[in-house]
């Protein structure tokens, strides 16, 4: 596919926009993104306190991670850009920081936005994983400690509540996604489902009660994105693999009841966000679907360029090239040629491509409710599909 007169005449608005709003900061948008969650939206943290604490391996240091855009691993989960990273491009804004050792690392750089998101992090405290037997080898960090971070920052970045309140309420908050470790930890080490499922309204208790501390700083405009599909995931996919055909979704080939799962997560996130929304009318908390912007990916394929839907572009061999002991990475793995024609990256995280379109679908797409304001999004996300 060809660059379109369409496009041409989009882009050239779009020149026009950026031009036209010079003097103001575009009229209503924002001028900094602050966020929150684990390696979805991490870009850099994990890897940076893993270094000073000399501490552990972190998957995402080493090549192939990067490969597709930065062409070095930055501590992404993925080949190339996050969903943060394509919120931010598309609004015109840096990309946002790590809190950690970030490249603009100084107070001066929060003004462009501010990445408390560690990879593996959950919603709940590392104690109720220890009291119930689960281990997260990667990381102790919990919500709790992002938004503790989050407040030593404002004592020292804006240290007024008035010009805290300022500096937020011209800020979009990203809160997640973040929940999905709680479940995965859990889930991937044996933990049956019912148990799992008594997690849900306490992981989603704790996102109110951070949202609601937020809303108390200053924050206006909050983006709350529910998970991801797990059923579609191969490292779910091999561990639950099941000779049982009526397990598997026959037009995706997801498990459903996994799909059901995060639908379930997703939904009560839902209705705890209409009741914040009854408490703080004043505030704009918008819900993104990233359930649904994936599944069509998963639906249809071949209209975003995908032609692996299942397998994972870098892992170790199997049938969905998920395997623990092989991961990507490490020596026994190998990378595909193509990743943007992948779905999954390395079996737990999705390739660039993935949550290039998922953000087309959160922006331009019907995936968040209320709408973003589309006066603040100066172009657009997505990816030219491939040449078949
Ligand atoms: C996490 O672990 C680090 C290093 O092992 C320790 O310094 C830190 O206090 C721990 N944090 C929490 C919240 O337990
Ligand atoms: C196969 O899976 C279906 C759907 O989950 C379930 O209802 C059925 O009992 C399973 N059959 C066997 C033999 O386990």
């Amino acid at each position: 596919m060809g660059f379109s007169l369409g496009t041409a005449i989009t882009y050239y608005c779009i020149v026009l926009v950026v031009f036209e709003s010079t003097g103001h900061v575009a009229g209503g948008c924002y001028k900094a993104i602050v966020s929150f969650g684990d390696s979805v939206t991490d870009t850099g943290n994990l890897i940076h306190k893993s270094k000073v604490l000399s501490k552990g391996f972190v998957k995402s240091s080493v090549p192939p991670y990067g490969e597709t855009f930065f062409h070095h691993p930055t501590g992404r989960y993925s080949d190339g850009r996050l969903i943060i990273d394509f919120i931010a491009q598309s609004m015109g804004l840096p990309l946002v920081q790590p809190y950690f050792g970030g490249e603009r690392n100084g107070d001066r750089s929060f003004a462009e936005g501010v990445n408390f998101a560690v990879a593996g992090a959950t919603a709940m405290d590392m104690s109720f994983f220890t009291e119930r037997g689960i281990i997260n080898s990667c990381t102790n960090v919990s919500l709790g400690n992002e938004l503790d971070w989050f407040k030593q920052m404002l004592s020292s970045f804006c240290q007024t509540p008035s010009r805290c309140k300022e500096y937020l309420e011209s800020s979009v908050i990203l809160m997640g996604e973040i929940g999905g470790n709680d479940y995965n930890y859990a889930f991937l080490q044996g933990h049956p489902k019912e148990e799992v499922m008594s997690f849900v309204p306490k992981v989603i208790t704790v996102i109110a009660s951070t949202i609601n501390e937020l809303i108390k700083y200053g924050a206006q405009i909050l983006i709350v994105p529910g998970n991801l599909p797990i059923g579609c995931s191969p490292s779910y996919l091999s561990y639950f693999m099941t000779s049982n055909a009526s397990e598997y979704d026959p037009q995706t080939g997801c498990i459903n009841w996994l799909n059901d799962f995060t639908e379930y997560h997703n939904e009560l996130l839902q209705k705890e966000l209409n009741h914040l929304r009854e408490l703080h009318p004043h505030t704009r908390i918008i819900y993104a679907d990233y359930y649904n912007a994936a599944m069509r990916l998963y639906r249809s394929p071949n209209n975003y360029g995908f032609e692996n839907t299942l397998e994972a572009c870098c892992g170790g061999g199997g049938p969905y090239n998920s395997n623990p002991h092989a991961y990507c990475g490490s020596q026994l793995s190998t990378v595909c040629d193509s990743p943007s024609s992948y779905i999954s990256w390395d079996g737990m995280h999705l390739t660039e491509a993935a949550y290039q379109w998922i953000v087309d679908g959160l922006l331009i797409g019907p995936f968040t409710s209320p709408k973003i304001n589309g006066e603040c999004i100066l172009s657009r996300p997505k990816t030219k599909i491939p040449d078949s």
